[in-house]
């Protein structure tokens, strides 16, 4: 039996994104996937209305655990249509952690389990996809160092878009299956990160696809907040004094500062924003050259180090990252392949956490820089540890002790335990 009744009209509100505004020259444009001002070149960022009603701590405590319970921070009106359950990760207390940095408090943000493919890069996917969503874009794509790769393509599957993934040729295995096994096109460029970011930019104004950090990099940097929000909210609505961040493009370090400062100004927290430190690879620390010669201009690099997440030889926000950094009275620490691996052992051991190359560079840094007495006795620090360590098995492949292989019998544990330490 067919109905003749005309279809009752839904009252969904339509997703849309928000206008944007140069960070530079201050032109406003509509929203649009452009990321460059055309007056001066500048980025280009959502623009929030001011008046907006925004919620109080109690209306964000009862929303469901995701990055989307900040919604009105994050660049849309409307609901979001896609990535509903990213973010939102624990906050690890670290006491033998803080110990080993002789610090008062240590916590680590935990974004090893981020929903759904294991780093932060789901928090700008998550952003990034709603947005191309909001132009109809039925295309992404990335140039990535290897998370956002995953990142991309896992959130493309579950939308069922298609996705166009460039990644320099040389990166690790787990980086390489983790993103094909979602089916999208993916490609390996021969060059760096740097070349496979400039192909990237002629092939968003060729095919007018949505490249989430290219085309869409104004909204995609919006989800990196969400790591600031989430740990003020979980300290119980306060700061911690310092953050220590591993920087790539640079975009995450300054886009904490944004974070921490618009909880500041919606009241929800009150106090001195946290000084705030970035951490890179010594065979790939632009950033963190920048902040120790002073200055305004990166100096670009070509990258050698095992933590190819962050082999970002020109990051784009770099500056931008700098001045963060500099600003809240934090600073920069660069760390050797060898102590990027002793890192990633430590936070193992001391916390149950294991992470990528990434992690490893920014526990090493924290140890610097509490060596260097930037971090102090009385200081409560939170570690943003961004990856997971199964993406990057190559890092601690021979380095660890061999398990001894032993027959099925009692005798042989007892002669293990008499010799154990
Ligand atoms: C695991 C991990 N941590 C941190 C970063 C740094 O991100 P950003 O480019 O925002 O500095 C990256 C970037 O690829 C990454 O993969
Ligand atoms: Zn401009």
């Amino acid at each position: 039996m067919s109905s003749t009744a005309t279809p009752r009209p839904t009252l969904r509100r339509e997703l849309t994104a928000r206008p944007l505004r140069c960070r530079n020259c201050g032109a406003d444009r509509a929203a649009a996937p452009v990321s460059i001002c055309d007056q001066c070149l500048g980025p280009l960022d959502p623009v929030y209305d001011p008046a907006r009603p925004l919620p109080d701590a109690n209306a964000i405590a009862a929303r469901a655990p995701s990055l989307w319970r900040y919604r009105e921070w994050l660049p849309f009106q409307g609901e979001p249509v896609h990535s509903l359950d990213s973010g939102f990760t624990p906050l690890v207390a670290a006491p033998a952690l803080a110990r080993r940095l002789g610090v008062a408090r240590a916590w680590v943000k935990n974004d090893t389990v981020c929903h759904p493919s294991l780093s932060f890069k789901d928090r700008v996917v998550a952003a990034a996809i709603n947005a191309a969503a909001a132009f109809g874009l039925d295309t992404i794509g990335c140039a990535s160092t290897g998370n956002l790769a995953n990142a991309v393509a896992a959130h493309a599957a579950r939308a069922g878009l298609t996705a166009w993934v460039f990644i320099p040729e040389e990166l690790e295995a787990g980086k390489v299956l983790g993103t094909s096994v979602y089916g999208p096109k993916l490609v390996r460029v021969r060059g760096t990160y740097d070349d496979v970011n400039r192909l990237c930019a002629q092939v968003a104004d060729r095919f007018g696809w949505g490249i989430v950090n290219v085309n869409l990099r104004g909204y995609y940097g919006e989800g990196s907040k969400t790591v600031a929000y989430e740990i003020a909210e979980q300290l119980g609505w306060r700061f911690p004094n310092a953050v220590v961040a591993p920087m790539a493009g640079g975009s995450l370090l300054s886009k904490l500062r944004k974070g921490f400062a618009e909880f500041l100004d919606a009241g929800l927290v009150r106090g001195a924003s946290p000084r705030l430190y970035g951490a890179q690879a010594s065979g790939c620390a632009p950033i963190v050259r920048l902040v120790e010669r002073g200055g305004t201009q990166i100096e670009p690099e070509i990258p050698r180090t095992i933590a190819r997440s962050l082999a970002i030889g020109n990051p784009a926000d770099g500056v931008f990252a700098m001045r963060a950094m500099r600003d809240s009275g934090g600073w920069a620490a660069a760390v050797s392949d060898e102590d990027l691996v002793d890192g990633i052992r430590f936070l193992a051991e001391d916390v149950g956490v294991f992470a990528e190359t990434a992690g490893g560079v920014t526990v090493a840094a924290a140890l610097e820089l509490a060596r260097g007495g930037r971090l102090r006795s009385d200081d409560e620090v939170v570690l943003c540890i961004t990856g997971h360590g199964l993406k990057t098995l190559e890092a601690v492949t021979g380095v660890l002790s061999e398990a001894p292989v032993i027959a099925p019998r009692l005798r042989e544990v007892a002669a293990l335990v008499e010799r154990s330490p």
